[in-house]
């Protein structure tokens, strides 16, 4: 690690005013030494030195439509320009028109009515959440998740996230979640298909409920003691896993038999990541709430919030002031949202994040052909995944994946005399699968590039 990029002198002043006035707690601070970027455009990102790099984690799928996106950064100029900022008890036109795009698709897609409800960021839409489905279930506070889910950090999101490592210092709010297994194929059972092994995880499921004293479940009444399910359809940081087809519309029957609501959380695998505006699309169930935050306003403003359906999220029933926060529905934010809206409507985005996910899918196989120590790589869309292991191909090796990772940050790779660095982002139960959400409008010769950029990381780890 002795050549690993050293920061600039104007870059170390920096960084030790940081290491002094920085909280590090609002960070993952991954990288030593922590990188300093000056500019963005499209797939790449800029160091102080003017070193490039290719992304290919677009901050964690927020920045789905590519740095500095010229229509979404106008519609924010634009914004700017007009009607900046306005407190959220008054209305405008942006939020109004925004909250109609998202019901009417819902609408035409699960052939539901809804409404749309704004906050700050993924885990406070969550929060949000979780008072539309206690409120709607008189009061119950527990609810079903997925080992390897992530629903955020705030105390709430905690409590239904699955690592302890995320509430070993602090706790968390309300029950912890009943951490159910999620069909995880790869590292599952032997001598089953996809498909029957999401049969089995939900027929395990469902056993909860033959009994009272499966424990929450009461026959007598046909009541549950768990008010909804957190999903995210595809895992993000559990390692963009996806799960078998039959999955969720198993699942959501035994769901719908015992009055259990269904939150799919999008905030990472949302807009168009997997080839649909919803990942839940891809499996055939009607959710009965969406959260979604991140790529909203590609990354620009931090608007989230949620959809639910009507009877679940009407006047009546959440008044005014219920999750209230002052800069829900800032109308920066909700004139981003919109023009993305507007944007992926002109165009066949499905179809064309699907054609480039099955092109870099192709290359991630032909790479794990000649890569032993590839153990698995899969995709829906652009979200991919490529699982570094051992010799073996299986067991997990995360210490292989960081030494890419650093390599990467060095920016010392050469493409056709092009001198690059490759930004990946790690996640899996085992911190070994490189979860790959490149823009999705990076072009075929950049998904080259990056197939290319990873050949050479591979080359240096097993030579290492
Ligand atoms: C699936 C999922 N849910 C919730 C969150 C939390 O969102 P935020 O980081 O905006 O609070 C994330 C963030 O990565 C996420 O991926």
């Amino acid at each position: 690690m002795s050549d690993i990029r050293i920061a600039t002198p104007e870059d170390q002043v920096l960084l030790d005013k940081e290491a002094k006035y920085c909280s590090y707690g609002d960070t993952v601070h991954y990288i030593e030494p922590p990188r300093i970027f000056s500019r963005c455009e499209g797939s790449y990102v800029w160091d102080t030195e003017d070193q490039a790099y290719l992304d290919l984690q677009m901050w964690y799928s927020a920045v789905n439509f590519g740095y500095a996106n010229p229509r979404l950064n106008n519609a924010l100029k634009k914004q700017i320009d007009t009607l900046p900022q306005i407190a959220s008890q008054y209305l405008h036109k942006g939020k109004i028109e925004l909250s109609e795009m998202i019901a009417v698709d819902a609408k035409n897609k699960f052939g539901l009515d809804g409404r749309v409800h704004f906050n700050v960021g993924g885990s406070q839409s969550i929060e949000d959440s979780l008072k539309v489905v206690r409120n709607a279930s008189n009061g119950k506070s527990l609810m079903f998740a997925f080992e390897g889910g992530y629903h955020g950090r705030t105390l709430g999101a905690s409590s239904i996230t699955s690592s302890f490592r995320y509430r070993r210092r602090y706790g968390h709010f309300g029950e912890r979640a009943n951490f159910i297994p999620f069909p995880y194929h790869f590292r599952g059972p032997k001598g089953m298909t996809k498909e029957e092994y999401g049969s089995h995880c939900v027929q395990q499921f469902a056993r909860l409920f033959e009994t009272e004293y499966n424990g929450v479940w009461d026959p007598k009444t046909n009541q549950c003691e768990y008010a909804a399910f957190y999903v995210e359809p595809i895992q993000g940081t559990g390692g963009y896993v996806i799960p078998p087809m039959n999955f969720y519309r198993e699942l959501k029957h035994v769901l719908d038999q015992h009055g259990i609501l269904m939150v799919s959380d999008e905030i990472q695998m949302g807009f168009y990541r997997t080839g649909k505006l919803w990942s839940i699309e891809h499996f055939d169930v009607q959710p009965d709430v969406i959260v979604f935050g991140k790529a909203l306003t590609n990354g620009l403003n931090p608007l989230g919030g949620i959809w639910a359906r009507e009877e679940l999220i009407n006047p009546t029933v959440f008044p005014p002031g219920s999750t209230h926060s002052t800069f829900a529905s800032n109308p920066l934010g909700t004139a981003v949202g919109l023009e993305m809206f507007k944007m992926t409507s002109e165009v066949d985005y499905g179809a064309m994040v699907m054609a480039k996910g099955k092109y870099f899918l192709e290359g991630l196989q032909d790479l794990q052909k000649r890569f032993p120590i590839i153990g698995d790589v899969d995709g829906l869309g652009l979200a991919l995944r490529c699982e570094i292991c051992g010799p073996d191909g299986f067991t997990p090796d995360k210490a292989t994946l960081d030494y890419m990772v650093e390599e990467g940050m060095k920016g010392d790779m050469v493409v056709d005399g092009q001198k690059l660095g490759l930004i990946l982002d790690v996640g899996g139960y085992y911190k070994n699968v490189i979860t790959l959400a490149p823009s999705l409008e990076i072009s075929y010769p950049e998904i080259d590039l990056g197939l290319k950029l990873l050949e050479q990381l591979l080359v240096r780890a097993t030579k290492r």
